[in-house]
């Protein structure tokens, strides 16, 4: 790619509390390519060159999350925080309780945001994400993509950690097209999170799915890890009785992927010109047993606000 030869431009960029350093060229315009930094607004996703710009910007700015319907949202245990039952008072008031309790979870909410209806939003991102992406991606022709923005809420606002975008018609089966979790905020979980929502959407859409190709090779270990988890742990729950198209069916995720996940597993039987599934309880738990795991947040499908688009 063309891009892949271009030097990094943008060193660093600040959104929000954060400071992170790029990893990858991106874009930006002429008058904002050859800046050392950039100042991001965490609401808009405008860049400006000066601090002076984004405090005054933040002054005008009234978005305090993604521009689009929150289609999901959940509290989750903030990472870090356990709390061990020796810490815990003989007998601790109601309060002090649920005091707790809020200190150790996380809000989160998921935004959709419509590539045709909020576009200067939508290029912000792609501009923003191809920092963190090696492989060109889609900047300026957002129309017919759909954007999910994973936030965390505090009292300040819905502050972006994450996304991924789907085409709105895929004719290969894509549920996923770009998907990232800004440096800040990885390995906790999110990356999973997002892949588990386009396949949540997939079975609402009746569909199986797939991400774009190329995979990065961070996209390509998260994937293989929800794969195996989501299929191994089907695979229990069945006593290993599924077809390769039942497994297909419950998950949403494409034959292939099943098959290219469970064969390196040796789960998988070429039998008569087809592939099957050929596993005992005991391989499950072997298997199980070596999936380790960043938190594994389950969407709950009756709390998704979503339709498929008409
Ligand atoms: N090294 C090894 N394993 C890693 C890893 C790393 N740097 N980052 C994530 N993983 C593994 C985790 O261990 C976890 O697997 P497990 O549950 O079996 O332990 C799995 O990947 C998912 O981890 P999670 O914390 O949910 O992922 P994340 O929030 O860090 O996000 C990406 C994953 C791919 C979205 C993130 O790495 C990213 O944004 N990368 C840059 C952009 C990119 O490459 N996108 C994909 C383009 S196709
Ligand atoms: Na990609």
């Amino acid at each position: 790619h063309e891009e892949k030869t271009k030097v990094k431009n943008i060193q660093v960029v600040e959104l929000g509390n954060y400071e992170i350093d790029t990893w990858y060229y991106s874009p930006y315009p002429e008058d904002y390519a050859h800046a050392q930094k950039l100042f991001i607004c965490e609401f808009c996703l405008k860049y400006m060159r000066k601090r002076k710009s984004l405090d005054s910007h933040k002054m005008k700015c009234k978005l305090k999350h993604p521009p689009g319907d929150e289609i999901y949202h959940t509290a989750v245990p903030d990472s870090g925080v356990t709390i061990k039952p020796s810490e815990l008072e003989d007998s601790p008031s109601t309060t002090q309780l649920k005091q707790r309790e809020s200190s150790k979870l996380q809000y989160l909410a998921v935004f959709e945001v419509h590539g045709k209806l909020n576009k200067l939003y939508c290029q912000n991102l792609c501009l923003f994400a191809k920092l963190f992406l090696d492989h060109k991606t889609l900047y300026y022709d957002v129309e017919n993509f759909l954007f999910y923005v994973l936030t965390e809420l505090d009292d300040t606002g819905y502050h972006p950690v994450g996304y991924f975008s789907k085409e709105i018609c895929s004719v290969e089966d894509f549920n996923l097209a770009c998907i990232l979790t800004l440096p800040p905020f990885q390995r906790k979980g999110y990356g999973r999170f997002l892949i588990a929502l386009a396949y949540e959407l997939s079975k609402k859409e009746s569909k199986v799915g797939t991400p774009e190709r190329p995979l990065s090779d961070l996209g390509q270990v998260s994937f293989r890890s929800y794969w195996t988890h989501v299929l191994l742990e089907s695979l229990r729950e069945h006593g290993g009785n599924l077809s390769i198209k039942d497994l297909s069916l419950m998950t949403a995720i494409r034959s292939e992927d099943i098959v290219s996940t469970l064969q390196p597993l040796n789960l998988i039987r070429y039998w008569k010109g087809q592939h099957i599934i050929s596993v005992s309880p005991k391989m499950l738990d072997e298997h199980l047993k070596n999936v380790t795991s960043q938190p594994n947040w389950v969407i709950d499908p009756a709390k998704l606000h979503w339709t498929p688009p008409a």
